[in-house]
């Protein structure tokens, strides 16, 4: 890309109230609704969030990928240029070179008929100058970092002769080639085996430690993101619903939302209750939204007021952090909101 559309002391990308609107049979469906953030240099931040809460469709809005039909609002500026409303083949540029994305689905970033290397060398050939044998090197290398064994000869292996795990390596070698300085990573451990989603992660992780990229690692499990982000988002119903370092969103969640999602989540320290506390109920449509807070029907905090005033992100106690709730500050670590599910040992007694 050219330069000049870079201005140096600019965040790197600073998302500004972005919405996405589809039109539906139902109505229009808001997938997105005012969403901010800013994603520091080297920093990993993870989203959050269930099924439908609008995770992809951001992320999709960043890079220009979304169908025409999407109305897309708000701003979203990388390194100080304007993202949004791009010509589609200045996107493809940024794509390649600037901002990197591996999806769920290894097979969406790989060409079946051509080998791995080959793919990398190409990928590695269209925004660099460099002649065919040292691309096929740096490929090699690149496969070699991310772990993939025997990489040379790996390299003339065709996508369908490797595993998940090994497909999904390969897709963030070629999301490390042109040294990106972001990567956006959506689910992409979601398919894979719980060994080998850690082993997947670890990759990603050396690809960071190696391109000093950003990363937007998106997940609707939040055992992924411990040890692994530094910031946390968690989207609920299209919005940013809290927000802080990853300490801020494991040791005080201050959103009942949160403490729901990490309520059920398996946990491994033998001290206190051990049980599951699962979040009853399911997210709304996004189509012909309620007023007040779309958490409401599943909270168990929560007041007749909520029904009626949407909570903004706003600053609670410490640092960054930021919550969308009324009730944030009653919030608090040792209070357990949502019932247990009953264990075998309850139901043997
Ligand atoms: N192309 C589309 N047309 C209409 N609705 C869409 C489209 N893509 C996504 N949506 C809707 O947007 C909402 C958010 O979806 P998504 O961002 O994929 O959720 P997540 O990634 O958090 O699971 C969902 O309700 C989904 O059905
Ligand atoms: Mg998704």
């Amino acid at each position: 890309m050219d330069d000049a559309l870079f201005s140096d002391d600019a965040p790197l990308l600073e998302v500004s109230d972005l919405s996405v609107t589809f039109s539906s049979e139902d109505g229009l469906v808001r997938a997105v609704r005012g969403v901010s953030f800013t994603l520091e240099p080297g920093r990993l931040l993870s989203v959050v969030g269930e099924s439908g809460s609008g995770k992809s469709v951001t992320a999709m809005a960043l890079l220009g990928l979304l169908p025409r039909s999407a109305q897309v609002a708000g701003s979203a500026k990388f390194r100080g240029m304007e993202l949004l409303g791009r010509p589609d083949r200045e996107m493809m540029a940024v794509r390649g070179a600037e901002i990197a994305m591996i999806f769920q689905d290894p097979m969406t970033s790989l060409n079946p008929v051509y080998s791995v290397g080959w793919q990398l060398v190409e990928a590695i050939q269209a925004h660099q100058e460099i002649d065919k044998d040292a691309a096929w090197d740096r490929a090699v290398h690149l496969l070699d970092t991310v772990g993939i064994p025997e990489a040379r000869q790996r390299a003339a292996g065709y996508p369908h002769e490797f595993s998940g795990g090994m497909r999904q390596r390969v897709v963030i070698a070629m999301a490390m080639a042109n040294d990106p300085d972001v990567i956006i990573a959506d689910e992409p451990t979601t398919a894979l085996d719980v060994t080998v989603q850690a082993q997947v992660l670890e990759a990603l992780r050396t690809a960071q430690e190696v391109t000093h990229a950003a990363i937007i690692l998106i997940t609707h499990d939040l055992g992924v993101v411990a040890g692994l982000a530094d910031d946390v988002m968690v989207m609920y119903a299209g919005k940013a619903v809290e927000r802080g370092t990853v300490e801020d969103i494991f040791y005080w969640p201050r959103m009942p939302y949160t403490k729901g999602l990490l309520g059920s989540l398996p946990r491994l320290d033998a001290s206190g209750d051990e049980r599951l506390r699962p979040i009853p109920g399911v997210p709304p449509s996004l189509a012909n939204m309620p007023p007040g807070c779309p958490f409401m029907p599943r909270c168990p905090i929560s007041r007749p007021n909520c029904a009626e005033d949407e909570p903004v992100l706003r600053p609670v106690v410490g640092g960054g952090h930021l919550a969308a709730c009324h009730y944030a500050e009653e919030v608090s670590p040792g209070d357990e909101l949502f019932a247990p599910i009953s264990s075998d040992a309850e139901v043997v007694e």
